[in-house]
């Protein structure tokens, strides 16, 4: 089955409003009419209105890094999924490798952010991967497994089509360390085998599983052209409009 892969920018901490805003008014024109790929920008939350707005009808979706779980609530600090809809975000990363380190997310409150984006339609971008240790100790498919798991507990294979994965090997996060296309491809059958396992092969077939950590132009096309591998999640080299760009067009 035919995936369409989707290109995402993690921006992470960085960009000031004009910052991003100079971003966008570059980066369009340079993809305008690419319709092979979707593409997205995950800026931080300050940065979205700006950027939603910038980016209005064109081919370029916009997302949260994160969302809390709660519906709206005494949460200081934190983005309900309700206020980024309400602005005209899309998606969201859930789970990102940054937030289980820095923020001590968990698989439980993975799954609980996946069901509150389910149930507002916001597209999920679920992250997992093993961290260095956890590889060389041969613990990367029981990492991933216990992840795929926890993050879908009470997922039901109606609810999950929109929902997309990203595999991104911590050890390869911001290291300039790639994980090998055959690596990744090795990683995305495993998580696909167990998404199969829990929702049956159709839903498997049809879900996106992407590539992250240190994606850059010089690999794209060895990355993203492996069967198993439906787009690329980017933090580094999304940071500049043609670095970006000439990763949409790998
Ligand atoms: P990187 O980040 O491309 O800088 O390794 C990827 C990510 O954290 O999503």
């Amino acid at each position: 089955m035919a995936r369409k892969a989707l290109i995402a920018a993690n921006w992470k901490m960085y960009k000031t409003p004009v910052e991003a805003k100079a971003f966008v008014d570059a980066f369009l024109p340079l993809v305008a009419g690419h319709t092979r790929d979707e593409i997205a920008l995950f800026p931080s939350p300050v940065l979205l209105p700006s950027v939603i707005f910038a980016a209005k009808g064109s081919n370029v979706a916009i997302g949260a890094q994160n969302i809390h779980f709660a519906e709206e609530g005494a949460y200081t600090g934190e983005t309900s999924v309700g206020q980024l809809i309400a602005i005209g975000g899309t998606h969201t990363l859930i789970g990102h490798s940054e937030r289980r380190q820095y923020f001590a997310e968990t698989d439980e409150i993975v799954n609980k952010k996946l069901h509150t984006a389910l149930k507002h339609k916001i597209v999920p971008i679920v992250c997992i991967g093993e961290v260095l240790a956890e590889r060389e100790a041969g613990k990367t498919a029981e990492v991933l497994i216990m992840q795929i798991n926890g993050a879908f507990a009470g997922i039901t294979a109606e609810a999950a089509a929109p929902i997309v994965i990203a595999y991104e090997p911590v050890w390869a996060i911001g290291t300039g360390k790639t994980a090998t296309p055959e690596m990744a491809a090795d990683a995305h059958k495993i998580i696909r085998a167990e998404v199969a396992k829990l929702l049956g092969a159709p839903v498997a077939a049809a879900m996106r599983i992407l590539y992250g950590g240190s994606v850059k132009p010089d690999n794209a096309t060895s990355l993203l052209s492996q069967e198993e591998i439906d787009g690329a999640l980017v933090g580094g080299a999304s940071l500049k409009p043609d670095s970006f760009t000439a990763i949409v067009k790998y």
